[in-house]
C-alpha cells in the first residue's frame, strides 16, 4: 500500500508515526508531505518524533515537498486546515489516480461538499478524530490524550475504496488507536462540531485553557448559548443526536482542562483560524434554514476582528 499524509501538523505527524511501523513489504511506502521544502528537508533529516508519557520514539519517515517525484498513491490522508484544503488539493494532483482513496480529517463541516465543489471523480472518505495530539515543535508530536476516530463515506464509495478504508481502520487499530467505521459519518462530524463550536472560539477570545471556560460565568454562559444554538441548527438539518451536546462539550472542557485548544494555538502563532469551517458553517446552515444564530455570528465576527489585529497586538486578550 502506498500512503501519503499531507500536512505535518499534529494529526499528520501522529498518523504518520502510527502507520510507519506497519510498512510490511517493498511495495509499501509512506510519505509525509509538506509544501515547505526547507521544513521537509529538516524533518527528513531529524525524523518524526512521537512522544507519550512513556517516552519518545523517532521514526525515519520520508518527508517531501516534491509531489511529482512521489507520484500516485493508493491512499492520501489530508491533514491540513480546512481553509487550505482547496489549494492543497490542486497541488496534490500528481498524487491522485482514479483508484486513490482520499481521506479528509478537517475540523468542522466546511469541507463536506468537497466532492461537488472540486468535482472529485469518486466519493472521498471523512474522518472525525478526538485523539489528543499537540505539535511541540516541527515534526515532534505529543500524543497526550486517547480519543476515538470514526471513518466513513458520505456518498456511495467504490468497492475498492471501501476495502481500502477497512484496511486503514485495521492498520490504525493495530497501532493501538480506537477506530470505528461509521455508516453515518455526518453525525460523528456534527458531534465533534458541537464541542469545537463551543470551546474553540471562546478559548481563543479569552486566551484561556479549555478548563478555564468552566470557571468563568461569562464564558460558560456563552458556551451554553453557542452549543444550544448549534443543536437547533443540527436538528433542522436532520442530524441524529444521541448524546446531549452541551453535556458533551462541558465534559470535554473538564477532561481536557489543561489543553490549549487548536484555535487558541492558532491565535498564539498568529495563524488564520478554522472559524469559517466551524462557527461560520453553522451560521451559513442557519441562514439556509431560516434559523437565527446570533451567538455563533458574534464569535465569528470577534475572531475575524482578532485575526485582523494579529500584526498590531498579538497579546491582546478579553478579560475572563
Ligand atoms: O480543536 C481542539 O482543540 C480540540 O478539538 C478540542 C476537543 C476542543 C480540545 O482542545
Amino acid at each position: 500500500m502506498r500512503i501519503a499524509i499531507v500536512g505535518p501538523g499534529a494529526l499528520g505527524c501522529l498518523f504518520a508515526t502510527l502507520l510507519f511501523p506497519k510498512k510490511q513489504s517493498a511495495e509499501d511506502s509512506l510519505w509525509l508531505l509538506d509544501h515547505n521544502q526547507e521544513r521537509a528537508n529538516l524533518l527528513t533529516m531529524q525524523g518524526i518524533i512521537y512522544e507519550t508519557d512513556k517516552g519518545q520514539e523517532r521514526y525515519p519517515i520520508s518527508v517531501s515537498s516534491d509531489l511529482q517525484a512521489v507520484g500516485p498513491m493508493d491512499m492520501v490522508l489530508f491533514c491540513v486546515k480546512s481553509q487550505n484544503l482547496d489549494t492543497c488539493l490542486h497541488s496534490c494532483l500528481p498524487l491522485l489516480s482514479p483508484q486513490s482513496l482520499l481521506v479528509f480529517l478537517q475540523n468542522g463541516i466546511g469541507h463536506l461538499d468537497i466532492q461537488e465543489r472540486l468535482n472529485l471523480p469518486t466519493a472521498p472518505a471523512f474522518a472525525s478524530s478526538s485523539e489528543g495530539a499537540t505539535l511541540l515543535a516541527p515534526g515532534h508530536v505529543l500524543h497526550a490524550g486517547r480519543g476515538k476516530t470514526f471513518l466513513g463515506f458520505l456518498k456511495d464509495p467504490t468497492e475498492l475504496h471501501q476495502q481500502q478504508l477497512r484496511e486503514l481502520a485495521r492498520i490504525l487499530q493495530d497501532a493501538g488507536l480506537d477506530v470505528a467505521l461509521s455508516q453515518d459519518i455526518r453525525t460523528q462530524l456534527w458531534a465533534k462540531l458541537f464541542i469545537n463550536a463551543g470551546i474553540n472560539p471562546l478559548t481563543a477570545l479569552y486566551n484561556c485553557t479549555n478548563g478555564q471556560l468552566l470557571t468563568s460565568c461569562a464564558a460558560r454562559s456563552r458556551l451554553k448559548k453557542i452549543v444550544h444554538e448549534t443543536e437547533t441548527v443540527a436538528r433542522a438539518c436532520g442530524i441524529a443526536i444521541s448524546v446531549d451536546p452541551l453535556q458533551a462539550a462541558l465534559a470535554v472542557c473538564k477532561s481536557t482542562a489543561r489543553n490549549i485548544s487548536s484555535m487558541l494555538q492558532d491565535r498564539r502563532h498568529q495563524r488564520l483560524t478554522e472559524i469559517d469551517a466551524i462557527n461560520g458553517a453553522i451560521v451559513r446552515e442557519g441562514k439556509r434554514l431560516g434559523i437565527p444564530t446570533p451567538f455563533n455570528e458574534e464569535v465569528v465576527q470577534q475572531i475575524k476582528k482578532m485575526e485582523e489585529k494579529y500584526d498590531q497586538d498579538p497579546t491582546r486578550t478579553e478579560a475572563i
